[in-house]
Protein backbone atom coordinates (compact mmCIF):
# COMPACT_ATOMS: atom_id res chain seq x y z
CA UNK A 1 0.00 0.00 0.00
CA UNK A 2 1.20 3.30 -1.00
CA UNK A 3 0.20 4.91 2.59
CA UNK A 4 2.22 2.53 4.31
CA UNK A 5 5.62 4.19 2.61
CA UNK A 6 5.15 7.56 4.26
CA UNK A 7 6.79 8.02 7.39
CA UNK A 8 4.99 11.01 8.82
CA UNK A 9 2.52 13.04 7.44
CA UNK A 10 4.20 16.81 7.30
CA UNK A 11 1.57 18.83 5.96
CA UNK A 12 -2.55 17.34 6.30
CA UNK A 13 -5.09 17.65 4.17
CA UNK A 14 -7.06 20.13 6.11
CA UNK A 15 -3.54 22.63 6.05
CA UNK A 16 -3.24 22.43 2.84
CA UNK A 17 -7.14 23.55 2.49
CA UNK A 18 -6.21 26.36 4.48
CA UNK A 19 -2.97 27.31 2.47
CA UNK A 20 -5.01 27.46 -0.42
CA UNK A 21 -7.75 29.85 0.82
CA UNK A 22 -5.43 32.19 2.13
CA UNK A 23 -2.95 32.32 -0.61
CA UNK A 24 -5.71 32.09 -2.54
CA UNK A 25 -7.29 35.74 -0.54
CA UNK A 26 -4.08 37.19 -0.91
CA UNK A 27 -3.48 37.03 -4.55
CA UNK A 28 -7.51 37.96 -5.01
CA UNK A 29 -6.59 41.21 -3.12
CA UNK A 30 -3.06 42.11 -5.05
CA UNK A 31 -5.11 41.32 -8.62
CA UNK A 32 -7.77 43.49 -7.91
CA UNK A 33 -8.69 44.72 -11.45
CA UNK A 34 -6.17 42.64 -13.21
CA UNK A 35 -6.24 39.63 -15.45
CA UNK A 36 -3.38 37.40 -14.58
CA UNK A 37 -2.45 34.57 -16.37
CA UNK A 38 -1.27 31.82 -14.08
CA UNK A 39 1.03 29.38 -15.17
CA UNK A 40 1.56 26.07 -13.34
CA UNK A 41 4.63 24.21 -13.94
CA UNK A 42 3.92 20.04 -14.83
CA UNK A 43 3.69 18.11 -13.55
CA UNK A 44 4.59 18.70 -9.65
CA UNK A 45 2.11 22.03 -9.46
CA UNK A 46 -0.84 20.00 -9.51
CA UNK A 47 -3.41 19.22 -7.53
CA UNK A 48 -2.37 22.63 -5.48
CA UNK A 49 -2.80 24.81 -8.77
CA UNK A 50 -6.16 23.48 -9.32
CA UNK A 51 -7.24 24.18 -5.60
CA UNK A 52 -5.39 27.80 -5.76
CA UNK A 53 -7.32 28.76 -8.45
CA UNK A 54 -10.37 28.16 -6.91
CA UNK A 55 -9.82 30.71 -4.09
CA UNK A 56 -8.82 33.62 -6.68
CA UNK A 57 -11.70 35.53 -7.79
CA UNK A 58 -10.50 37.41 -10.11
CA UNK A 59 -10.66 37.05 -14.11
CA UNK A 60 -7.46 34.90 -15.10
CA UNK A 61 -6.56 32.67 -17.70
CA UNK A 62 -4.51 29.70 -16.88
CA UNK A 63 -1.62 28.13 -19.27
CA UNK A 64 1.04 25.01 -18.24
CA UNK A 65 4.37 24.55 -18.85
CA UNK A 66 7.34 21.68 -18.41
CA UNK A 67 10.75 22.42 -17.80
CA UNK A 68 13.77 20.41 -16.19
CA UNK A 69 16.21 22.31 -14.37
CA UNK A 70 20.20 20.89 -13.97
CA UNK A 71 21.80 22.45 -11.38
CA UNK A 72 25.29 21.75 -12.68
CA UNK A 73 28.11 24.11 -14.13
CA UNK A 74 27.12 27.49 -12.94
CA UNK A 75 25.81 28.52 -9.58
CA UNK A 76 22.49 29.36 -11.37
CA UNK A 77 21.59 26.47 -13.29
CA UNK A 78 19.49 26.25 -16.38
CA UNK A 79 16.48 24.86 -17.53
CA UNK A 80 15.33 23.35 -20.44
CA UNK A 81 11.65 23.49 -21.72
CA UNK A 82 10.40 20.16 -22.46
CA UNK A 83 6.25 22.27 -23.40
CA UNK A 84 6.07 26.01 -23.23
CA UNK A 85 2.79 27.89 -22.85
CA UNK A 86 0.50 28.47 -25.69
CA UNK A 87 -0.24 31.95 -24.10
CA UNK A 88 1.23 35.50 -25.63
CA UNK A 89 2.22 36.87 -22.13
CA UNK A 90 3.56 40.31 -23.52
CA UNK A 91 2.08 42.62 -21.63
CA UNK A 92 0.39 40.32 -18.93
CA UNK A 93 0.30 39.80 -15.61
CA UNK A 94 2.19 36.70 -14.93
CA UNK A 95 1.80 34.32 -11.79
CA UNK A 96 3.99 30.86 -11.48
CA UNK A 97 2.69 28.26 -9.28
CA UNK A 98 4.90 25.46 -8.42
CA UNK A 99 4.97 23.00 -5.58
CA UNK A 100 8.18 23.52 -3.74
CA UNK A 101 10.89 25.55 -3.62
CA UNK A 102 14.51 24.19 -2.96
CA UNK A 103 17.72 25.29 -4.60
CA UNK A 104 15.16 27.95 -6.37
CA UNK A 105 16.89 27.45 -9.56
CA UNK A 106 13.82 26.62 -11.36
CA UNK A 107 11.75 29.34 -10.36
CA UNK A 108 15.05 31.70 -11.08
CA UNK A 109 15.51 30.69 -14.59
CA UNK A 110 11.72 30.90 -15.10
CA UNK A 111 11.49 34.16 -13.50
CA UNK A 112 14.19 35.52 -16.18
CA UNK A 113 12.92 34.06 -19.04
CA UNK A 114 9.43 36.02 -18.42
CA UNK A 115 11.42 38.85 -18.18
CA UNK A 116 12.80 38.07 -21.27
CA UNK A 117 9.53 37.98 -23.12
CA UNK A 118 8.23 40.89 -21.69
CA UNK A 119 5.39 40.75 -19.22
CA UNK A 120 4.20 43.60 -17.39
CA UNK A 121 4.88 41.71 -14.41
CA UNK A 122 5.64 38.27 -12.49
CA UNK A 123 4.98 36.62 -9.72
CA UNK A 124 5.57 33.14 -7.97
CA UNK A 125 3.84 30.92 -6.21
CA UNK A 126 4.54 27.63 -3.94
CA UNK A 127 2.92 25.44 -1.55
CA UNK A 128 5.99 24.57 -0.17
CA UNK A 129 9.85 26.53 0.45
CA UNK A 130 12.64 25.35 1.89
CA UNK A 131 14.82 27.79 1.94
CA UNK A 132 17.63 25.79 3.73
CA UNK A 133 18.23 24.80 -0.06
CA UNK A 134 18.52 28.03 -1.46
CA UNK A 135 21.38 28.07 -4.07
CA UNK A 136 19.89 30.93 -5.77
CA UNK A 137 18.82 34.69 -4.49
CA UNK A 138 15.34 33.90 -5.00
CA UNK A 139 12.45 34.50 -2.73
CA UNK A 140 8.67 33.11 -3.56
CA UNK A 141 6.11 35.65 -3.70
CA UNK A 142 3.44 33.51 -2.08
CA UNK A 143 4.82 30.86 -0.11
CA UNK A 144 2.26 28.44 2.13
CA UNK A 145 4.57 26.79 4.44
CA UNK A 146 8.01 26.40 5.14
CA UNK A 147 9.84 23.19 5.48
CA UNK A 148 13.32 21.66 6.58
CA UNK A 149 15.08 20.54 4.00
CA UNK A 150 13.60 17.03 3.90
CA UNK A 151 12.64 15.06 0.87
CA UNK A 152 8.45 15.62 0.77
CA UNK A 153 6.05 13.58 -1.33
CA UNK A 154 2.50 14.11 -2.12
CA UNK A 155 -0.14 16.38 -3.38
CA UNK A 156 1.48 17.10 -6.50
CA UNK A 157 5.39 15.82 -5.09
CA UNK A 158 6.82 12.59 -6.12
CA UNK A 159 9.68 10.50 -5.91
CA UNK A 160 10.93 8.43 -9.07
CA UNK A 161 7.14 9.62 -10.43
CA UNK A 162 5.05 8.12 -7.59
CA UNK A 163 3.04 9.96 -5.01
CA UNK A 164 1.95 12.66 -6.78
CA UNK A 165 -1.90 11.85 -5.74
CA UNK A 166 -1.31 11.29 -1.93
CA UNK A 167 -4.17 14.16 -0.30
CA UNK A 168 -1.72 15.01 2.06
CA UNK A 169 2.12 15.44 1.74
CA UNK A 170 4.76 13.08 3.96
CA UNK A 171 8.07 12.06 4.45
CA UNK A 172 9.10 8.75 2.73
CA UNK A 173 10.47 5.83 5.19
CA UNK A 174 14.51 5.24 4.64
CA UNK A 175 14.05 2.19 3.16
CA UNK A 176 11.80 2.97 0.15
CA UNK A 177 15.16 4.67 -1.05
CA UNK A 178 16.76 1.93 -0.15
CA UNK A 179 14.76 -0.68 -1.77
P1 LIG B 1 14.65 23.85 -7.44
O1 LIG B 1 14.04 24.93 -6.58
O2 LIG B 1 15.08 24.34 -8.77
O3 LIG B 1 15.75 23.13 -6.72
O4 LIG B 1 13.64 22.73 -7.80
C1 LIG B 1 12.38 22.65 -7.37
C2 LIG B 1 11.83 21.36 -7.95
O5 LIG B 1 12.54 20.23 -7.42
C3 LIG B 1 10.40 21.18 -7.54
O6 LIG B 1 9.54 21.70 -8.51
C4 LIG B 1 10.29 19.69 -7.40
O7 LIG B 1 9.95 19.11 -8.63
C5 LIG B 1 11.67 19.23 -7.03
N1 LIG B 1 11.79 19.01 -5.58
C6 LIG B 1 12.51 19.73 -4.70
N2 LIG B 1 12.40 19.25 -3.45
C7 LIG B 1 11.56 18.20 -3.54
C8 LIG B 1 11.02 17.25 -2.57
O8 LIG B 1 11.28 17.31 -1.36
N3 LIG B 1 10.18 16.31 -3.04
C9 LIG B 1 9.86 16.21 -4.36
N4 LIG B 1 10.32 17.06 -5.29
C10 LIG B 1 11.17 18.03 -4.89
MG1 LIG C 1 8.54 20.26 -10.01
Amino acid sequence: MMENDILKVIVSAKEIDEICARLGKKITNDYKGKTPIVIGLLKGCQPFMSDLIKHINTYMSIDYMSVSSYDGMSSTGSITIKKDIETDVRGRDVIIVDDIIDTGVTLLNITNLFKERHVKSIKTVCLLDKPEGRKVDLKADYAGLIVPKEFVVGYGLDYNGLYRNLPYIGILKREVYEK
